[in-house]
């Protein structure tokens, strides 16, 4: 195996499975661990460094995995702990890292710990959660379950209630018990032991809680324990115990962080994460703050918020850079146009992320241009999110059906939990039998066989962008200005280093666009790295260009 630098991370892209929508080496409906060792050689060819691996863990799967019950065991509907073995062993053989999602904020209500704790105030497992007397006989404080509906949920046995921040099923961990944070060492140190290679940790900035728990007088409780008061402590903690000593990577996924919190939790001394996920880019389709809402997207906040979090990152942090994962809609069918110019917009959009400073993730189906499904009916979704979402649009805020179809149709987790498109045969090569959940319609023109044997594939695509990657060290290293912060159609930046410039033009729309770099660039000795459309890899780059329908061209100078 090729030795790595230590901080191997910042150059590498790394893939995102999600096991149950992946690949079923039997006939189960669901993917699984033998499925994914099935498909290395298309990760391998695909050029990607590193596997991120959502929970494979023991659970009820309520959440799909992000409810644990044993983090020692894999779920019996993955396979086996041999066959996470094999998959390791071959990972290793092809130079891939192995990534765990280590789900720590809270546990299954089934884990043992849960079970001895529930209707048992005397258990010693009580206080690894957090409960709480009523008040006038309701719910401790207002705060709103991020599934919906409140985040606490009574023990009748002792008239108390326990938090869960996301659903009912799912026990908030209490961290303030040093117990809790050894147990965690403890299952961080078994999988490392192992060989796995880092860890992404499942909304890590919202384990510590406050000393007081108060009413939220305007909001939903999450300025209480968001980035809470001990959070870095803790993890400064665990880093040092585990993560500094297996030589991790590790990136935390942040809800509703700051900038000035991410520079502390990914800062280069490495003292608590490698990167950090942060989703403001990904709120800009949210009508006020509503993820559950249909509305456009604003496209001159989202440059701003790109703009905001790269300088505020470049020498102070680093970012995970990513559009799409399982808990997101298809980044094609949110910002681009996946029914006239799929190809085009999905290339453009990959490398408008790709360019920038941080370690950018690929989610399974994203690098073939998969879509939202476009599902219709109430009964073709699965996840708890959007089911108990839809019930509170009908039954609560009065939402006809019908609006409330299209809105899950753009929000749902599920657009992106489809099964992955293998190839052209029955369930798209997912499956000899039905899926858990329904294959996009659009399988026959859009799958991974296809796009392999296609040199103009969105695949391809993908593919040189991470060998760009590797290549040119201005993409990882150079500091970053929008060069065009106002313009109402293009995101045109600039990353330079001492040694270059990467200039990167980006049309977010089908309306073709003159455009005219400024004079500072210096044109004439830069050479074009890659663009979306064929044409323009002819040409001499100019200052003059026009740009087509979501054309996206990356200018390389060197000083
Ligand atoms: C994270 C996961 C999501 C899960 C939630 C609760 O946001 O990505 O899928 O539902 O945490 O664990």
């Amino acid at each position: 195996m090729k030795k790595r630098s230590i901080d191997w991370w910042r150059s590498a892209t790394i893939y995102q499975i999600y096991p149950k929508s992946f690949c079923d080496s039997g006939s189960r409906g669901t993917g699984d661990i033998q499925g994914i060792i099935s498909q290395l050689d298309y990760l391998e060819l695909l050029g990607v460094e590193a596997l991120w691996l959502t929970p494979v863990y023991s659970s009820p799967m309520i959440d799909n995995g992000y409810d644990i019950s044993d983090y020692y065991n894999i779920n019996p509907d993955f396979g086996s702990m041999a066959d996470f073995d094999l998959l390791l062993a071959e990972m290793k053989k092809r130079d891939i890292r192995l990534i765990m999602d280590i789900v720590v904020n809270h546990t299954s209500t089934e884990h043992a710990w849960f079970q001895s704790a529930l209707g048992d105030k005397k258990s010693p497992y009580r206080d690894y959660y957090i409960w709480k007397d009523p008040i006038n006989g309701q719910a401790p404080t207002n705060w709103a379950s991020k599934f919906g509906g409140s985040a606490w949920q009574l023990d009748e046995a002792t008239d108390q209630y326990y938090l869960h921040l996301f659903a009912k099923e799912q026990a908030d961990l209490n961290w303030e018990n040093p117990q809790v944070r050894e147990e965690v060492k403890k299952i961080i140190s078994f999988w490392a032991e192992k060989g796995v290679d880092g860890f992404r940790l499942d909304v890590i900035n919202l384990i510590s809680k406050p000393a007081e728990y108060e009413h939220d007088d305007i909001g939903d409780g999450r300025r209480f324990y968001t980035d809470g008061p001990n959070v870095h402590r803790y993890l400064q903690e665990i880093s040092k115990s585990v993560f500094q000593k297996y030589g991790c990577v590790t990136v935390g996924e942040m809800s509703s962080t700051t900038l000035e919190h991410c520079q502390q939790y990914s800062a280069k001394d490495g003292k608590e994460l490698s990167m950090v996920f942060n989703f403001h880019h990904l709120k800009i389709d949210y009508e006020n703050g509503e993820k559950w809402s249909k509305t456009a997207f604003n496209f001159i906040e989202l440059k701003s918020i790109f703009n905001y979090w790269q300088q505020g990152l470049h020498n102070d942090g680093w970012a995970a850079l990513f559009w799409c994962n399982h808990d997101q809609p298809r980044i094609v069918s949110r910002l681009g146009c996946d029914q006239h110019y799929r190809v085009e917009s999905a290339k453009m959009l990959a490398s408008a992320l790709h360019m920038m400073q941080g370690t950018p993730y690929i989610y399974q189906g994203e690098e073939i241009g998969m879509t939202n499904p476009g599902y219709t009916s109430i009964e073709q979704y699965r996840d708890v999110e959007s089911i108990n979402n839809y019930s509170i649009l009908v039954n609560e805020k009065g939402i006809e059906p019908a609006l409330a179809l299209d809105i899950l149709a753009q929000k749902s987790r599920d657009n992106s939990r489809t099964p992955m498109q293998w190839n052209s045969s029955k369930n798209a090569g997912f499956s000899k039998v039905t899926p858990w959940i329904s294959v996009a319609d659009n399988y026959l023109e859009i799958n991974a066989k296809q796009a392999v044997s296609n040199p103009n594939s969105v695949f391809h695509h993908y593919r040189k962008l991470i060998s760009l990657r590797k290549e040119i060290a201005v993409i990882s290293s150079g500091d970053f200005t929008d060069l065009q912060p106002k313009h109402a159609q293009l995101f045109c930046y600039q990353r330079k280093s001492a040694t270059q410039t990467l200039i990167a033009i980006n049309n977010f729309y089908s309306q073709v666009v003159h455009y005219t770099l400024p004079e500072s660039v210096d044109v004439a000795r830069g050479a074009y790295l890659l663009s979306n459309y064929e044409d323009c890899m002819q040409q001499l780059p100019t200052q003059h260009m026009v740009l087509k329908a979501y054309e996206s061209r990356i200018l390389l100078i060197e000083h």
